[in-house]
């Protein structure tokens, strides 16, 4: 295990999930955990793009490698008490797709 108990990455710089709302789904995340008292232990962090574009704004929580699409505040709010306070993934979100670039058409 590393520095922190969970390592959060918003997509934030790729060429579609900025446009889908990523910077908020980041802020809601980093002010949530702030909020929630638990920064010390959940590190949220800009991220480039996952290779998944269009299915964006995409999340991905580490250790468990667990990636979320589609996600707005609201999910990211849901990720934040349901996954990085109480464990529990959020299947509503998850993200599930074959290995490697993911690109919906443009
Ligand atoms: S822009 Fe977010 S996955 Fe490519």
């Amino acid at each position: 295990m590393g520095q922190y108990k969970h390592h959060v990455f918003v997509c934030t710089s790729g060429g579609t999930c900025p446009g889908q709302g990523s910077d908020l789904v980041f802020a809601a995340l980093k002010k949530g955990a702030a909020a929630a008292g638990i920064q010390n232990s959940v590190r949220v962090n800009h991220s480039g793009c996952m290779g998944q574009c269009g299915n964006g704004p995409m999340v991905a929580v580490y250790p468990e490698a667990v990636w979320y699409s589609h996600v707005d505040v609201a999910g990211a709010e849901q990720i934040l008490h349901e996954h990085l306070i109480a464990g529990q993934v959020v299947e509503q979100y998850r993200y599930v797709a074959p290995p490697g670039d993911n690109k919906l058409p443009k």
